[in-house]
This record gives C-alpha cells, sequence and structure tokens, in this order.
C-alpha cells in the first residue's frame, strides 16, 4: 500500500515549479479530499484502485495534458465548470471581461449576446451574477455547446438560451451587450505549442494570419445587432488593444476604450453603438 506522502513525493515525474501542487490537485481528486487530509494525514494508505488513477492522472500530466480536461473540471468566476478536449479551459484572463460587463449600467433585464460561448463560461457568470438579464449564447462547436447545456444545468442557470452556429448568422434580434472572447491567436505563433494550448481545440485559437479574422467579423457586424447605445466588450491578446480600439473606431463606435487585466495588459476593449444605423 501507498501512503499520502509517498504518493505526492512522485511529484518529481512533473518537473517544474508547478509539480507539487499539481500532484496535491490531482491526488485530492482521486481521493475526492480537500487539500487539508493530505496535510493532516501524511501517513494514510490510499486503496490500490485510486492509486492507479492518480498515477494515470500524474503519468497524463507529464506528457503535458491539462489539469482541468484530467479532471473534467475548471473554477471561472464563482462557478465549476465542467470541460472536456471540445472546450477552450476557461482562463482567469477572462473574469475582467464578465467585470467589465457587469460594470455597465445595464438594465435589470438586459438582453446579452455571448460571442463563442465554448464552456458556456461567460454567459453562466453572468447569468449567475444577473438572474434577470436575457442572455443568448452561440457556439459553433456542437461538442461544445453540448458541455455549456450540461453546465447550465448543472448549475441550475437553465434561462440562458443556447444556439448552434457562425457568430450572428441566423439571429435577427438586437442586444444591450454583446460580449465575445473570440479566438485571438495568430495562426504562426509559437505559443501555438507550448503549455494546455497544444491540447486545445484550434477552432477555439487561431484566427488568421495576425489573430485578428474573427475580432474583424464581429467588429463588423456587431452594429447590426446592437440597441441603441448598445455596447460591445471583447476579449482579446494583450498585444492587440491598439488594432482591436482601432477596428471599433473605424467602425463608428463610440467611447472606445481598454481595460487592463491585473498585470497592466491590455485585455478587453469595447465601445457603444450609437445608434440603429445599417
Ligand atoms: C477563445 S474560445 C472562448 C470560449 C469561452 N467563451 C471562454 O471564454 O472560455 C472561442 C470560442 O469561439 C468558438 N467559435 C470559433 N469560431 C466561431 C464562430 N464562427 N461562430 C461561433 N463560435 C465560434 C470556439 O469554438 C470557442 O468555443
Amino acid at each position: 500500500m501507498s501512503c499520502v506522502r509517498d504518493l505526492l513525493a512522485e511529484s518529481t515525474l512533473l518537473g517544474g515549479d508547478e509539480a507539487r501542487r499539481e500532484a496535491e490537485v490531482l491526488l485530492c481528486a482521486a481521493l475526492n479530499k480537500p487539500r487539508s487530509y493530505l496535510m493532516a494525514w501524511p501517513e494514510a494508505e490510499v486503496a490500490e484502485t485510486l492509486v492507479q488513477r492518480y498515477r494515470d492522472w500524474l503519468l497524463q500530466r507529464s506528457q503535458g495534458v491539462p489539469v482541468a480536461y484530467l479532471l473534467g473540471a475548471r473554477d471561472f468566476w464563482t462557478l465549476s465548470l465542467q470541460v472536456n478536449e471540445s472546450t477552450l479551459i476557461p482562463r482567469p484572463d477572462t473574469e475582467l471581461l464578465i467585470e467589465q460587463a457587469l460594470a455597465l449600467n445595464l438594465s435589470d433585464s438586459a438582453t446579452v449576446l455571448d460571442l463563442g460561448t465554448g464552456s458556456g463560461a461567460i454567459a453562466l457568470a453572468l447569468a449567475s451574477e444577473r438572474p434577470r438579464w436575457r442572455i443568448v449564447a452561440v457556439e459553433r462547436s456542437t461538442k461544445a455547446l453540448e458541455v455549456a447545456i450540461a453546465n447550465a444545468k448543472q448549475l441550475g442557470l437553465e434561462r440562458v438560451r443556447w444556439l448552434s452556429g457562425n457568430w450572428f448568422s441566423g439571429l435577427d434580434e438586437r442586444f444591450a451587450l454583446i460580449v465575445s472572447n473570440p479566438p485571438y491567436i495568430a495562426e504562426h505563433d509559437a505559443h501555438l505549442d507550448t503549455g494546455d494550448l497544444r491540447f486545445e481545440p484550434r477552432a477555439a485559437l487561431v484566427s488568421g494570419v495576425d489573430g485578428l479574422d474573427d475580432i474583424r467579423k464581429i467588429v463588423s457586424q456587431a452594429p447590426q445587432h446592437l440597441e441603441p447605445e448598445g455596447q460591445l466588450l471583447l476579449e482579446h491578446g494583450f498585444e492587440q488593444g491598439s488594432a482591436v480600439r482601432a477596428l471599433l473606431t473605424a467602425t463608428g463606435f463610440l467611447n472606445v476604450a481598454s481595460y487592463q487585466d491585473l498585470a497592466g495588459h491590455e485585455r478587453v476593449s469595447g465601445g457603444s453603438w450609437p445608434g440603429m444605423v445599417r
């Protein structure tokens, strides 16, 4: 039999600064116990089936598979979301988009559109904070959409309307707010061959030569789907702020601004649409 302390010592298989922390996360998940259990009971013996599950995860993690895919879950905002290989793993960066959306002075019953919802992270975080907002979420990947719908059910946030589609196609309504964390990585960006990105769906990440193809489409089509004074908020790469502001301004958006994450990087930009022109 192996004990907790010996199993955690196997974290050396992972290497790197995060090895010990990740091994603790995996062992907690295998045992279905909190981290305090590992600290309190280092000599506790672990059943062989659980040891096998933990070692299997450790091996896959050593080969790069993201912890979120191994556990099938990732925390985002205040929610625990199911994820799998069909969905992007929601990032803390995207919480900046949620903060900015919630800071807008929208009515209690505002209509909101989340484009490229993936696991449903943005739509569900907003639904959890603003239960009366009428939220529509669009996703092109039917497998990702299944995960989003399962998350809504599990979290009891079933008021979100889920649509399978290509950005605005088939949508004929207008919204007070459109939010999106679209694909925005340039197709030859070397980061695509590193870390979790290697395992995530390319269609969730890559957007043309400069990473801006999808943002260009969304910015150009958004005016036809915004109410007067409607707001558009987009997440983007940390070096894309000025390009996204330029696109918004050239399209006719007003009050164009970018918002910084805690590291001081511009990660979200947006603006308001003056009226029902076009
Ligand atoms: C960067 S991921 C964001 C996922 C999720 N919103 C989040 O923040 O975790 C981009 C998402 O857009 C979806 N997507 C890509 N192209 C799309 C399109 N043309 N129409 C709708 N969704 C699209 C991808 O499948 C992916 O789920």
